[in-house]
């Protein structure tokens, strides 16, 4: 190969001529190898401001509990996958878990027991 440039160039522009379509597929298959090993069974959600209710423990995501929805249902259109810090008012206005937590889907918010999000809160 070393004393014939010409073979490994064309070799070359072959895989580069292919690669849009192997790159997505590879890509593909990677990330989702990596999410289906990667993801967490609970999520610790992330206080807005830190400083409000310190006292309070941070909300918790189980995603155990809501295996029964398809990955899709919430990523990434309701939660990135990336942390978001929000609040009861965001949910009050039907986002995040607020989209489900309104007593039609699943138990509203306010009103359910605080500890059943907040573990350890009463
Ligand atoms: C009922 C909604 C819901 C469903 C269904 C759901 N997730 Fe999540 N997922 C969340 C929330 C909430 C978080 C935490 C906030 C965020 O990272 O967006 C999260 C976070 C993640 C994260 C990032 C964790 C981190 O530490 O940042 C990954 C990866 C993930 N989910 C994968 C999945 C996979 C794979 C499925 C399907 C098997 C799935 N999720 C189904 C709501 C859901
Ligand atoms: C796609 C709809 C959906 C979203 C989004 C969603 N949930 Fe749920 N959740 C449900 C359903 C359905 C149940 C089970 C029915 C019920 O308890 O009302 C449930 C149950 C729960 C439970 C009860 C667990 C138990 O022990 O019974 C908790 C706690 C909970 N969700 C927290 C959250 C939090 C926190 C978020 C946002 C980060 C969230 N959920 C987002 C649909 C959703
Ligand atoms: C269905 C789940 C759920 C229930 C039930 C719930 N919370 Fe939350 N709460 C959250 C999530 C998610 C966050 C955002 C993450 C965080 O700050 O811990 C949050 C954040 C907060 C915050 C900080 C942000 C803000 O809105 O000011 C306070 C204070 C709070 N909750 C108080 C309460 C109290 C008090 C109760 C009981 C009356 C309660 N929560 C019940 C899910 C819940």
């Amino acid at each position: 190969m070393k004393d014939r440039p010409g073979a490994r160039k064309a070799t070359v522009v072959k895989l580069h001529r292919r690669a849009p379509w192997r790159t997505a597929c590879l890509s593909l298959l990677a990330s989702s190898v990596a999410v289906a090993a990667a993801y967490p069974a609970i999520v610790r959600l992330p206080r807005r401001d830190p400083a409000r209710s310190p006292a309070l423990p941070p909300a918790l995501f189980s995603h155990h509990v809501h295996r029964d929805f398809m990955c899709l249902t919430c990523h990434p259109a309701t939660f990135p996958q990336a942390l978001l810090a929000f609040t009861h008012e965001d949910m009050r206005a039907g986002r995040y878990c607020g989209r489900c937590h309104d007593g039609g889907t699943a138990f509203p918010i306010e009103g359910a027991r605080c500890g059943s999000c907040h573990a350890g809160a009463r």
